[in-house]
This record gives C-alpha cells, structure tokens and sequence, in this order.
C-alpha cells in the first residue's frame, strides 16, 4: 500500500502539477518568502536561522507552561538512548531570542532586527489553515521599549502583506499590559468565573489556577458562551499608566502613517510572554477563528530564559495562511518561468554539444537541453509544453557553422546565431 503523508502536513509542489492550488505552489511559497526578504531587509532587519528542535526546557518557559502549545501540541524528539528532552519548536522567537542571548548579539548595535523563516510544529486538531507542520515568516526586534519601534512593526507586517497583492487584511490591535496590570485582571477574572466553575470546561477549570486570561483563550463553546454571560471586562480596562501611556504612542504612530486598525480590547494571544502592545491580523479568506499572523511585545522573554532584561518584539505569519488569503482574493503569483531557450540536437552526435552549449549558456540564461535526440517537430512541441520562448535543433550542419537556429516559440521567427554570439543574444533576449 502507498504511503501517505502525515495528517496536517503538505506537499509543496512545482508547477505545472495536476490540480495545483495556490496553497500548495512552492513557487508561490517562496515568492512570498522573496517579497517578506524585499520588504524586511530594507527595513534593516537581518536574517538569521536557528534549529528546528530546542530543548524543551526552552520551549516551556518561552511559551508559557499555561498555553495550548505547551500543554497539548509539542512534539517531542525522541532518539536512541535520549529521553525526550528536545522539542520540534512549535514558534520561531523563544529560539530566536535564546540565539540572541547564547551568541552574544547583544553587542550588536540595538534595536536589533532580525528576521527568520521555516517550518514549525503544533500537534494541533487538524482542520482548514491549522496544520501540524506550517511555515512562519518571522521578525523580531531586540533591545528596544520605544513605542516606535512598535509601530514600525505592525506597519511592517501590513507592507509584506501589501507588496503581496493582498488588500483585505484587518489589524486587530490590543494591549496585554504590564505584568502587574495583568495580575490585575487575572484576580479580576478569577473572582468573575470561579462561581460559575461548573460551566466551565475542564481545561478551564485547570486555566483557573494557572492562567485565567487562557479561558478566554478557549476553543470550547460552552466556556465562549459563559464569557459573553459574564459580560466579561477586557483586559484594556485594567491598563496601568506606563502601558496606557505606551499603547497611546503606538496608536498615534500608526494614525500619523496612516497604518488602519481595529482596537481590540480583548485580544489575549496564544503564547504567555507577551506583554504590552500585541495584535493580530486577519482576513476573511482564512476563516474568523484563525488569524493571518500576530505579534506583540515580549520584554520578559529574555530574563525567563535567565538572560538579562532585554526588551523585545516581533510578529509572525504563517505563509499557507497566507496563500489561502491569497486564493480567496484571487491574487496570482508569478509561478517559476520557463526557459529562455530549449535546445535539442537531431542526432545522437550532436546531444553532448547541447548540452556543452546549454551549460555555457546558463551563465546569462534558463537553459534546457533534451537528453535524447528529437525530430524538430518533437523539439519544439516540448519546448512549448516546458513552457520555452526560444527553441533551437542541431544538426551536423548547425555543429560545422558553429551557429543556433534559434526559433521564437510565440511568433514563429527565426534568426540564426553565432555560438560565439550566444550569451550577448540571451542577455538581451532575457531583457526584453
Ligand atoms: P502565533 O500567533 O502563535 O504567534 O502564530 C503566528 C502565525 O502562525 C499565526 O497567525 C498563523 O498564521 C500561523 N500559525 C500558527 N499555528 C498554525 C497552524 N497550526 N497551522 C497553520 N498556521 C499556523 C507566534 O508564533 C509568535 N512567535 C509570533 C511572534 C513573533 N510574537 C513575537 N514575535
């Protein structure tokens, strides 16, 4: 029997496959991994990558032992005569911020950006746009609380997307406050549900004691329907001065680039180390439950990994989510091009000089030669079906001359070539 792959997993694949979607284009994928460099790296952000399992140890204190990923969706790295200590990492930044400190990047000048792309893993219950293997695009900035940099974030995921093509994307913008103002609201919200403990779900009651702001969090109906019950408050209420103060500066930043939001009075995240400014952003093509990509401020990060203070912030999305934005709107990609050129020889002699002729040519061109010999007929068919602009067949007369015939596929014309005049031709056929 065929094997299949892993539930939550996709293939990527070239073009030109049967019944390929946009979801699933690698040329797509990697054109938006391409615009994200474009965007990022203009912006000063520079690309670094780390591994994809991290001890565990990391994972937990990074992500918080309170959150879904932690609790339910890690999946752990066993091999021979180990004992499970490592975890593919389910997010890019606990790692991030982990190489930040072990590398001593803090000498570098700050704030520090620094963008990262690549596979991640949740053993998530698997449906539209969840996976358990997708790819985030990532970036993150060290060594700075300056508002500024916060909104310079945001308007930098809302620039990838845009260069994307992608137009109806909505920034949900909220504030998790300081660590004091969320001990605030978590007594506040364990006064409110803990007389209702029995309408909550049992992960609930568990979220209870350990982090009340994760039951509004919940994927469970009937904890949804209590919260909207209980008239929960949002957490903005409970704003300290300092992070009230911040999260003003953020809004008038994005007001003045004319960056658009929505305020979102209670967004929570899904990963513990937030602090202060965090958003997310959506769109409908992705479904409401699910977001494009999100972010936020993490000033503790780095001291729960027992580095010193270092403030930071960053934002990820997740690239098949993106795709599927991308198909709902109907925005194209460019796909892979052909080749400038196809090059089959007519006799078996003359296929090693086309492909010595091919290889030369790549220096300035894509290049293809057919492996066997072919009648022209057959040459130029392939050609188109590879999706060719210029075909050319080699005979021994070809081969004496030391010239091409080279055949424009779309309009019919053709000019002849010099070998030694190859390459200038390509380079300006590829120009044109
Ligand atoms: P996150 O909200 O957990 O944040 O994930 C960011 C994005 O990754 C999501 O908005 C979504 O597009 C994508 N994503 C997450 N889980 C899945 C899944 N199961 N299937 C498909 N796509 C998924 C973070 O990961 C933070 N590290 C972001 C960040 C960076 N915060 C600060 N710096």
């Amino acid at each position: 029997m065929a094997i299949d792959r892993p539930k939550g997993t996709k293939d990527h694949l070239p073009d030109g496959s049967p019944k390929l979607s946009l979801d699933v284009q690698a040329s797509a994928f990697a054109h938006v991994q391409e615009t994200a460099r474009r965007v990022l790296e203009r912006a000063g952000a520079q690309f670094m990558a780390t591994p994809l399992f991290e001890e565990a140890e990391l994972v937990k204190r990074g992500v918080g032992g309170s959150t879904d990923i932690v609790r339910k969706e890690m999946f752990t790295v066993y091999y021979f005569g180990d004992h499970g200590g490592f975890i593919l990492r389910p997010e890019g930044t606990a790692g991030m911020v982990r190489a930040y400190l072990q590398n001593g990047l803090k000498q570098l000048p700050a704030p520090l950006k620094l963008w990262t792309h690549g596979p991640m893993f949740r053993a998530e219950n698997v449906q539209k746009g969840r996976l358990r293997q997708f790819h985030q695009v990532d970036y993150e900035v060290l060594g700075s609380t300056d508002a500024l940099v916060d909104a310079e974030a945001i308007a930098l995921m809302v620039d990838v997307v845009r260069a994307l093509g992608l137009s109806g994307v909505r920034v949900k913008l909220g504030s998790i406050g300081d660590p004091a103002d969320r001990d605030n609201y978590n007594e506040y919200l364990r006064g409110l549900f803990t007389p209702h403990l029995e309408h909550l779900s049992d992960d609930s009651k568990d979220r209870l004691t350990r982090n009340p702001m994760r039951i509004l969090d919940s994927k469970s109906a009937e904890d949804q329907d209590l919260i909207r019950e209980l008239a929960v408050r949002p957490m903005l209420d409970f704003l300290g001065a300092e992070a009230s103060a911040h999260f003003a500066e953020v809004q008038a930043y994005l007001g003045a680039w004319g960056v658009e939001y929505d305020l979102d009075p209670s967004i929570v995240r899904g990963l513990d180390y937030y602090r202060r400014t965090a958003w997310e952003l959506h769109h409908e093509g992705v479904g409401a439950k699910s977001a494009l990509g999100g972010g936020g401020r993490y000033d503790g990060l780095s001291a729960q990994l027992g580095g010193p203070e270092v403030p930071g912030i960053g934002w990820a999305f997740g690239i098949e989510r993106l795709l599927l934005a991308l198909e709902a709107e109907g925005v194209s990609l460019p796909g892979t091009p052909g080749p400038l050129l196809y090059l089959a020889a007519m006799d078996a002699e003359n296929v090693g000089l086309a492909a010595q002729i091919a290889r030369s040519a790549r220096a300035v061109a894509r290049v293809e030669f057919a492996y066997k010999a072919q009648k022209p007929g057959n040459a130029f068919k392939d050609a188109e079906r590879r999706r060719a602009r210029y075909a050319a067949v080699i005979g021994t007369d070809e081969a004496l001359r030391r010239v091409l015939n080279l055949k424009n596929l779309v309009s019919g014309e053709q000019r002849e070539v010099a070998l030694d005049d190859l390459n200038t031709v390509l380079t300006e056929l590829e120009n044109n």
